[in-house]
């Protein structure tokens, strides 16, 4: 999708801090990457949604090969469209779309477009280990997540369990899906999962693509 950038964007240093520790290690983390104020909309809203039935379970490979399967991923999920986004979308989509240009002059990926879904994983619900890049394909290049979970605690279950190492599974980070932080790694570089979640658990979740 092409967004518009937003009237009021980022500190440049900020993206272009994102950018460099992808070059160095294929990951970055940013607490408070927005004003809690947006997240706390941004919440607000997905848990409308859910409530009013307009997630729809989310699903595992593409195409034809699109199937829902809550043995391997529980989460409910709505794909964000500039032309239907609230306001609070709209701000965040004009954010990642000066996320992209930072990361294409660090890393000349050739990024061209932003898809993301806000997802919601009911209590119970978790996603198994797996890469973002469709079997076959690389068009998920860099994965960007920002957790929308006031005072998430380390009880409340739902970690992103990241494998830095993709032939190591003893090797892995544990990270709270926290309000405002923001994690961005390359799809191919790291396998993950979602730990079953005790409480709701909000995101929004989404990949920077190359052209088919
Ligand atoms: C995904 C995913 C991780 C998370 O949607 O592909 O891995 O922490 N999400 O929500
Ligand atoms: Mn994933």
């Amino acid at each position: 999708m092409m967004v518009d950038a937003p009237a009021a964007g980022m500190a440049e240093d900020v993206l272009t801090g994102i950018a460099l520790d992808l070059v160095e290690t294929g990951l970055a983390i940013r607490d408070d990457f927005l004003p809690q104020e947006r997240i706390a909309q941004l919440a607000s809203e997905g848990r409308a949604l859910l409530n009013t039935g307009e997630l729809h379970a989310a699903g595992i490979g593409r195409g034809r090969q699109f199937q829902a399967n809550s043995a391997i991923r529980g989460d409910r999920i709505q794909w964000l469209e500039p032309a239907t986004a609230t306001p609070a979308q709209r701000y965040y989509l004009g954010i990642l779309e000066e996320l992209r240009l930072a990361i294409n002059r660090g890393l000349y990926l050739g990024l061209f477009e932003f898809e993301g879904h806000l997802a919601v994983y009911p209590p119970g619900a978790f996603y198994r280990k797996h890469l973002d890049q469709f079997q076959g394909t690389q068009q998920r290049l860099v994965t960007v997540i920002l957790y929308l979970n006031p005072d998430w605690r380390e009880e409340d279950g739902g970690l992103l369990r990241l494998y830095p190492d993709p032939t190591d599974d003893g090797r892995h980070q544990d990270l709270l899906p926290l309000a405002g932080r923001l994690v961005c790694f390359l799809s191919g570089d790291y396998p993950h999962e979602v730990l079953p979640a005790r409480r709701e658990r909000l995101s929004i979740t989404g990949w920077f693509r190359k052209r088919d």
